[in-house]
């Protein structure tokens, strides 16, 4: 299922009244392209990370993790060239003064006008945007003239030090990558991996964007899952790992996360666009509610920044081959998604607004949902009822995510329980009290069955 522009409004809606995302600092009227993700929304962003992690860290022997700082020696960025190419192109509103993507408004603007099949923003440079944006008049999404483009570096500068004057310039870190190119040699010589291997790591990343309403996509603050796959390019064939590493990410979106694959494409980097370390970028594009956008970019940077680190900080960045016979430095094959992205992508494919029996419901597979079953005792009045219901549930809990509610009536809590992602539902009634046994509902066909309390968690296992 797919939803449409006009039902992103529903899940948004959705995720605020459920508790999966808040706008940030909304008591003050919100900050810009900043969201906190609530007591549901913090629970999927988990199941997706520690997913993601079982994947491709623990289930896979020439992979291990690290987590470095956000805050990394401000050199790190000039050796990997960020504080000089790490730049958007924007223009201003010369009305309002408000700041936009160039390469958006264009791409908007040809989607508007049917001009698809004209040259995409991503083959222009900038001077080439501006010269479009002047020959076609497009105006700011306020009807406004526009500035020519100029760009803007993304990176985020902060100080260290407590004296103005004595402070320094750091930076939040623009991608998680630079931890681990830093970190080459701690990781060769700590551990007793052997090329070809990889390093990941989850963590927060910083860019000050400027974005237009598309809710958690692109935001200033977002979490990143990145991996660099080092390898001897005398001894392996990049575009072999290139594609390994592209299949690896689609059976994951597919297969773990329950991503149809209608929803998914693979675009190539133009020249224009690709990064300033990268020879090839594809970019696994999923099919938001907004149009085609990345999910998922798989970049060959070569040796690009080992080789930036060993010349900038005279370290040798250097590993031998099996026999110790030649130096050289690595080149790496970069998968890099960010996770809040994995999460918008999660919650649009398995919202479903089931017209038959008026209720909104997310289809999300057990393995993401925040929990996988609710207990509920079938009379908030009745102590024997919830004597009953609290032993099931305090049973449960300690096996598999569970949650328990017992106000309002059975079906408002079904349709909570809808909303939340949560598969199972269990009711303790009467009939428990005599037999021992439970009705068991499940989510998306509502169906109930009666089981033996004992069985539950067998049942669960079996069917998540
Ligand atoms: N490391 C790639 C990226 O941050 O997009």
């Amino acid at each position: 299922m797919q939803i449409t522009p006009t039902t992103l409004d529903s899940l948004v809606s959705l995720t605020k009244r459920r508790g999966f995302v808040f706008q940030t600092s909304s008591i003050y009227g919100g900050l810009a392209n900043s969201y906190d993700y609530g007591p549901l929304g913090v629970e999927l962003l988990r199941n997706i990370k520690n997913l993601w992690w079982q994947t491709f860290i623990h289930q896979r022997e020439d992979m291990v993790g690290l987590d470095s700082q956000i805050l990394l020696h401000p050199k790190t960025w000039v050796a990997s060239g960020h504080t000089t190419a790490f730049n958007d192109p924007l223009v201003e509103d010369l009305v309002t003064q408000k700041r936009y993507r160039a390469d958006h408004l264009i791409e908007e603007w040809q989607e508007k006008n049917n001009q698809t099949s004209e040259t995409k923003p991503e083959e222009m440079n900038v001077a080439g945007m501006g010269s479009y944006i002047e020959k076609h008049k497009i105006p700011s999404p306020d009807g406004n003239p526009v500035s020519p483009p100029k760009v803007f570096n993304l990176l985020f500068e902060t100080s260290i030090g407590a004296v103005s004057g004595e402070k320094s310039v750091v930076y939040l870190r623009g991608e998680t990558a630079q931890g681990i190119f830093t970190n080459f040699t701690n990781i060769k010589n700590s551990t007793r991996i052997q090329l070809p291997f990889g390093v990941g790591q989850i963590g927060k990343s910083f860019r000050n964007e400027v974005t237009t309403g598309q809710f958690v996509f692109r935001t200033l603050e977002f979490e990143q899952a990145e991996i660099e796959y080092f390898f001897d390019p005398e001894t392996e064939d990049w575009q072999k790992l290139f594609e390994d590493w592209k299949q690896a990410m689609w059976t994951f979106v597919t297969k773990t996360l329950g991503i149809s694959e209608e929803n998914l494409r693979w675009r190539r980097h133009t020249d224009t666009e690709r990064s300033h370390y990268s020879k090839d970028t594809y970019d696994l594009d999923y099919k938001f509610p907004f149009g085609w956008k990345e999910l998922w970019g798989v970049a060959y940077r070569t040796n690009y920044d080992l080789t930036q680190h060993q010349t900038h900080s005279g370290e040798s960045l250097e590993a031998a081959d099996a026999e110790n016979t030649r130096r050289f430095i690595p080149h790496v094959i970069e998968p890099a998604v960010g996770i809040n992205r994995l999460f918008m992508m999660v919650l649009a494919e398995h919202y479903w607004e089931d017209s038959e029996k008026s209720r909104t419901v997310l289809r999300l597979p057990a393995q993401l949902a925040p929990y996988t079953v609710a207990v509920f005792p079938l009379a908030r009045n009745k102590p024997e009822l919830i004597a009953a219901a609290k032993a099931i549930y305090k049973q449960l809990v300690m096996e598999v995510p569970t949650t328990w509610d017992d106000r309002s009536n059975i079906g408002k809590r079904y349709l909570y329980q809808d909303e939340a992602g949560t598969p199972y539902c269990v009711t303790v009634d009467y009939q428990t009290l005599e037999d021992n046994t439970v009705t068991i509902r499940n989510r998306d066909t509502t169906e109930q069955i009666r089981i033996a309390s004992d069985q539950i968690l067998k049942y669960l296992k079996k069917n998540s």
